[in-house]
This record gives structure tokens, C-alpha cells and sequence, in this order.
């Protein structure tokens, strides 16, 4: 089947439904999800959205700590543009209806939370479930929206692109392809159908599932980035992957987050002999940046040899402690942890991709008529580590931008485009019999990207991942042309060609920096890194 819109939206998060509620004025939006909308790293956020609204807070406080934690690669423009038009993205997701938590009952105060590197409460947060009271919202509004189709379980596979290749002068410009939609595969019936759009956005979220321990839902396999930079497109600085440092440890407990929120209202680490142990790493102790937090638990834990550390509340009033981390308490209860009496096990996992598609200051990625919003892009604003509760914000801010200008691009686009599309070629008819050797490969590219490209790095250690996602590579290359593609498949390729590009630009990078640090160049080098590594596909053709 082949469909056609004026907008086509990929991802379901606060990115990618945010865009779409604002260009259906102007256009017919096609989104498409991979599986029900909800189930979004959007939907699991926990502490909330940063921005300036507390007392003695402002903006260039804000600015400030977030160009602290992005450690000399934030780029400051977008720094100061993004904080600036936090209040206003915040009010707007509350006229959508988002009932953000409030200081004292019909008081118009938000009640702040504070997290690790902001030097003021500007956590705007609904409990600890803000992700989800956001999500609902957008994907009410959606599903209401009479020019807004939404399409669950269609993965998309690849962009479709079409090109524009122009000669200047003597030389070929390799790069002006124009995107025109997505191949699609609905996973239900196992048909791959043309989504053909004037403007295609990914907004996929994130990559954390290329690590075998992580905080982030099945959905977060890089499929936007794979499918960019397969396109041609730019991608940037994704050596720097956060971990977070404090998920749920426990058998039973797959991907829990236990927020830095937490921490923020006097949560303590300690070890298994109840040592605190972040003075001994930071001034700011608990509530030191993600990156200094994390590698100082990866050191405790290879000291001592124990499992996890743990994080304890329990000398707070047990009434507020479930008052403000309901969700939390809940989950850590059953399982058997009452974490107003006893500290809870955690350890640090594969969080937030800082890195990503490269887009300019209105999310336009640099292949024609494709934005790229939310975890998936690359804006400038995270630099070397994001600070804490700034995705959201960076979400809302981009998605609004992009729209603005999405729409002025929809008013220059002329009648039809890209009129001879190929269609998707479905020769491969065969049905795998060896769906072992799928789950196997996953299995051991997300063990060897935490065993080797984990907090801690070194030069060997990444070339010995390297070589390792390149014999994988190649026997997925070979698997993805000759059998029938599945949803497994098509993440396999997708997360293994994240890998790769994590690695190589973590072998480009020779210093440490923020979220990236080798053993082999321990120290910062500013007068030669100081800069993005950016990567593209080489040319063929
Ligand atoms: P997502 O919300 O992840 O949505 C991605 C969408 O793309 C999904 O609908 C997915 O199904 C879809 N998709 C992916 N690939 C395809 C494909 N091939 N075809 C079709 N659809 C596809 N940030 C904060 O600022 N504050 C917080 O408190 C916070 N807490 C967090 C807690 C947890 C547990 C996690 C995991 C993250 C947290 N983050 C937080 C980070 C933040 O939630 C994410 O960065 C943000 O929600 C990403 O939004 P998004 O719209 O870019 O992507
Ligand atoms: C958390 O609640 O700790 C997550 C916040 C974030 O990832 O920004």
C-alpha cells in the first residue's frame, strides 16, 4: 500500500506528537509507532522538566549549569535559546490539559525538584510519574485530532530518499537528497508499505538498548539514527552516551529507574557497610553531575566486588517519601523493598543518547524535508554530558521550532514530489529458520558495547568492540538480504550499526571529556577537542 500526508511523523514520544499536534493546522500528519503510542522513553520519565521558574532561579543560572555539565561542548547560542523558551513549552503543555504538580492546592506554584548540577529547585514535575502525565495528554490529543492519522505496531525500515544530486562547477555535491517518506512495516501483518510525505520527522528516541543494562524501554534501538545515517545524513558526538547512575537493582526488575529526584530531596549513596562515598569523589556529593556520580559507583563496585550500592532515604519522613515518589515506593515495595525503612540496590545503566542526527537550530537535519526531533537529534545543547531533566525540555523546544518552520517549507513544496518512488522490493520471500541466530547477536553486541564501551574506556577495549560489531555486521548483512524481515531483524541492523558509529566516534575522540572517558587520555584536551566528532556515511555511487 502506498500512503500519502503532507507530514510524516516517526516515534510517538513527546517529540514526535508535540510536532504533530502543531503542523495539523496546516497539513495532513501521518504518524507512525512502532508499537502502542504510549510506549515511549517518554512515557517512563520520572523527575520531571527543567526550567526557570523558582524565586531566586533565571535563566543565565540555568544556562550556567548546563553548560557546566556539557563540559566546553555545549554550543552556548542554543544553550541560552533553549532555556529562554522553557516557561513558555511548560505552559503550552499545560493548556493541552499536563496537571503538573503544584505547591498547596489551587496554588499556582510549581512545586520545584531539585537534581544533580542544578544550582536551583527547577524541577517542574507531576510526582514521579511526570513522563506519563505528559504522554497521556499528547496521545489523547492525537487520537482526537481529525487530521492526524496514527498508525501503531509500523516500524519504519529506511527513509526514502530521492536525489537531487547537482554538479557545481566540476564538482558532484553529494549530499542534496531529498527525503520523501519512509518504508513502513506493519508489524501485525507483516506488510511493508510507502508512507510518501512533503516533510518526514524522526522523532525515535533514543539508543539505550545497544547496552545490555539499561533504564530505557525496548523501543530505544537507534532506529533513527541508523536509518539517518544510512540515508546520508550527519551524525554527531555519539561517544557521549549517559549512564544513569542509579537503577533499580534487583532480579525481577527490568529497566527501573530509581530518578535522581531522589537524591535531589536527600537521598544518600552508600556502599554495602553503609559508607557514604560521594564526598570522596565531588564537592557536590550526591548531587554531583551523572557522569562523576556514575564513574564513582563503576569505581566502588570493581573495589569492592559487591554487586550494587544503594541509595537510602529511609532517615526521611516515610509520609512525604511517598508522597512525592508514589510510583517508586510502589514498585520498590513490590519487590519487597520498603524504602522508607531500608536503602534500595542500585547500579548505573545505559540512559540518554547526547549524540545523534545533527540538526541546526530549527531541526533540520541536512538532508532536504528531514527534521529530526528530540533524543534522536544532535542540537548543540547537551554538548559532553545533558544535564539533568533538559531531554524533555530540548523535546518540546525543537519540536516547536521545527513545526514553525516545517510549515513554512510545506507553503514552497509545489504539488506532488518525488513522483517515481520505488517501491519496497519484496523479494525476500524465505521465512528464517534460525531465529536463534537473531537473539544471539543482540545478546552479544549489547554485552560487548557495556563490557567494553561502558563508563569506562580504553584503547583496547574499543577496538576489540570494533572488531567484534564488525563480525556481527557482516553476518547480519548477509542474514538481512536473504531472509523475510521481521521487527527483530530490522532492530539487530539498526542497533549494531549504533554501535558502530558509537565506537567510532568514541576512537575518534582522544581525550576524556564529560560522559567519555578513556583510560589511555584520562585528561581534557582543549586546544585540540574542543570540538563535535561527526560522522557520515562514506559515498558510493
Ligand atoms: P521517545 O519518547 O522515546 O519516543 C520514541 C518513539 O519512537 C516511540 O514511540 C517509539 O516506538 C518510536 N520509534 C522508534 N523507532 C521507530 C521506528 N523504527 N518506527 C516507528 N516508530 C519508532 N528526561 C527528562 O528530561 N526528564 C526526566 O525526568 C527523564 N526521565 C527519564 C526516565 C527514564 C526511565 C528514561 C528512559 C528516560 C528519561 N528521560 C528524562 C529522558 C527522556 O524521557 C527522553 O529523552 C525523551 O522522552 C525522548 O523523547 P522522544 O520523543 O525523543 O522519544
Ligand atoms: C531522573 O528522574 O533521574 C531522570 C531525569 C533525566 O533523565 O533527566
Amino acid at each position: 500500500m502506498e500512503y500519502k500526508s503532507d507530514f510524516l511523523v516517526i516515534g510517538s514520544g513527546i517529540a514526535g506528537l508535540s510536532f504533530a499536534l502543531k503542523v495539523a493546522e496546516y497539513g495532513q500528519v501521518a504518524i507512525v509507532t512502532k508499537k502502542e503510542a504510549m510506549e515511549t522513553s517518554t512515557n517512563y520519565a520520572q523527575g520531571g522538566i527543567a526550567s526557570v521558574f523558582g524565586q531566586s532561579d533565571t535563566f543565565d543560572l540555568h544556562v550556567q549549569d548546563t553548560l557546566e555539565a556539557g563540559d566546553g561542548l555545549c554550543k552556548k547560542d542554543i544553550v541560552e535559546m533553549v532555556v529562554e523558551d522553557g516557561p513558555e513549552r511548560i505552559r503550552e503543555l499545560m493548556d493541552w490539559g499536563v496537571a503538573f504538580t503544584q505547591e498547596g492546592a489551587g496554588n499556582l506554584e510549581f512545586d520545584l525538584g531539585l537534581e544533580g548540577g542544578h544550582s536551583r529547585k527547577r524541577i517542574v514535575h507531576a510526582g514521579d510519574l511526570t513522563g506519563r502525565a505528559i504522554e497521556q495528554v499528547l496521545v489523547d490529543s492525537v487520537k482526537n485530532h481529525p487530521r492526524i492519522s496514527l498508525s501503531e505496531n509500523h516500524l519504519a525500515i529506511d527513509l526514502i530518499t530521492y536525489s537531487t544530486r547537482v554538479k557545481r562547477g566540476t564538482v558532484t555535491a553529494a549530499h542534496e537528497d531529498l527525503c520523501c517518506g519512509a518504508y513502513v512495516l506493519d508489524t501485525e501483518t507483516n506488510e511493508v508499505h510507502t508512507f510518501r510525505a512533503k516533510i518526514t520527522v524522526l522523532a525515535t528516541g533514543g539508543a539505550g538498548k545497544i547496552y545490555r543494562f539499561t533504564s530505557n524501554p525496548d523501543i530505544a534501538t537507534g532506529d533513527g539514527i541508523a536509518m539517518a545515517y544510512r540515508a546520508g545524513a550527519l551524525v554527531a558526538n555519539l561517544e557521549f552516551v549517559q549512564f544513569h547512575p542509579t537503577c533499580l537493582y534487583h532480579p525481577e526488575a527490568k529497566n527501573f529507574l530509581i530518578s535522581e529526584a531522589v537524591r535531589g530531596e536527600g537521598g544518600v549513596l552508600i556502599d554495602s557497610k553503609g559508607r557514604a562515598f560521594m564526598g570522596g569523589y565531588d564537592s557536590k556529593k550526591d548531587l554531583a553531575c551523572r557522569d562523576i556520580v556514575a564513574r564513582a559507583i563503576d569505581s566502588e563496585l570493581k573495589t569492592s566486588g559487591d554487586d550494587s550500592v544503594f541509595l537510602d532515604i529511609s532517615d526521611k519522613d516515610p509520609g512525604l517519601v511517598q508522597e512525592r515518589f508514589p510510583n517508586i515506593y510502589q514498585k520498590c515495595l513490590s519487590l519487597g523493598i520498603d524504602i522508607t525503612k531500608e536503602p534500595i540496590p542500585v547500579v548505573p545503566a545505559a540512559h540518554y543518547m547526547c549524540g545523534g542526527v545533527l540538526v541546526d537550530t530549527e531541526g533540520k537535519s541536512d538532508i532536504e524535508r528531514l527534521y529530526v526531533v528530540g533524543e534522536t537529534a544532535c542540537t548543540g545543547l547537551h554538548g559532553a554530558n545533558r544535564l539533568a531533566s533538559n531531554s524533555l525540555l530540548e523535546a518540546v523546544v525543537y519540536a516547536d521550532r521545527a513545526a514553525e518552520q516545517a510549515v513554512k517549507d510545506l507553503e514552497s513544496i509545489d504539488g506532488e514530489v518525488c513522483l517515481d518512488l520505488p517501491r519496497w522490493d519484496p523479494m525476500r520471500t524465505v521465512d528464517s529458520d534460525e531465529a536463534i541466530v537473531v537473539s544471539h547477536n543482540w545478546d552479544e553486541i549489547r554485552r560487548t558495547m557495556w563490557n567494553y564501551v561502558g563508563i569506562v574506556r580504553s584503547n583496547n577495549r574499543l577496538r576489540r568492540a570494533r572488531n567484534r560489531i564488525e563480525t556481527i555486521q557482516k553476518e547480519i548483512h548477509e542474514y538481512y538480504w536473504d531472509f523475510k524481515i521481521t521487527s527483530d531483524l530490522i532492530e539487530l541492523r539498526n542497533i549494531a550499526m549504533v554501535a558502530e558509529l558509537v565506537i567510532q566516534c568514541a576512537m575518534l575522540r582522544k581525550e576524556s571529556r564529560g560522559l567519555h572517558y578513556n583510560i589511555q587520555y584520562a585528561e581534557k584536551d582543549d586546544k585540540f577537542w574542543l570540538k563535535d566528532t561527526i560522522l557520515r556515511r562514506p559515498f558510493v555511487g
